[in-house]
């Protein structure tokens, strides 16, 4: 079966025949070429494939497509700003070498951001409760912890100013 779905892509209201047995992360990476979303289980085990349904981090690879109908999909390719600038906690994944062979990254960036939009300072075991579904085979997590406390600095000392 096939259906059309409307949703808001990245802050792009966007459509597509999509077939009911594909999933979000299919969809996204098939359908609309953002391949920042990347597949690591396939089981939703391990958090690569982490996006923003209306705000909540969801495991796209087990997220039923036809379930985005008319919500709204946030991407890693969705946080960039103007000129491609990189959001700041992408920038402080680069800065405190949150990123090494770079698989999970995206998911860890997504899951940090719907973290920081809820609580804009959490405390280090707030950041290990929210990344606690995303795993890293490189880093060793402290430096992933010290990008986002970092980055949360970053946005509230923009937003003061
Ligand atoms: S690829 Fe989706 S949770 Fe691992
Ligand atoms: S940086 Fe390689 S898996 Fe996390």
């Amino acid at each position: 079966m096939k259906k059309v779905l409307s949703f808001v892509l990245n802050g792009h209201e966007v459509s597509a025949e999509i077939e009911s047995h594909k999933m979000l992360l299919q969809v996204l990476r098939e359908e609309f070429q953002l391949t920042g979303t990347k597949e690591g289980c396939g089981q939703g085990e391990c958090g690569a494939c982490t996006v923003l349904v209306d705000g909540i981090p969801v495991d796209s690879c087990i997220y039923p497509s036809f379930e985005v109908d008319g919500k709204s999909v946030t991407t890693i390719e969705g946080l960039l700003g103007e000129g491609n600038v990189l959001h700041p906690i992408q920038a402080a994944f680069v800065a405190h070498g949150g990123v090494q062979c770079g698989f999970c990254t995206p998911g860890m960036i997504m899951s940090s951001k719907a973290l920081l939009d809820e609580t804009p300072m959490p405390t280090v075991q707030e950041v290990r409760n929210a990344l606690a579904g995303n795993l890293c085979r490189c880093t060793g997590y402290v430096q992933i912890v010290d990008s986002v406390l970092s980055a949360a600095e970053k946005i509230q000392a923009e937003i003061k100013q």
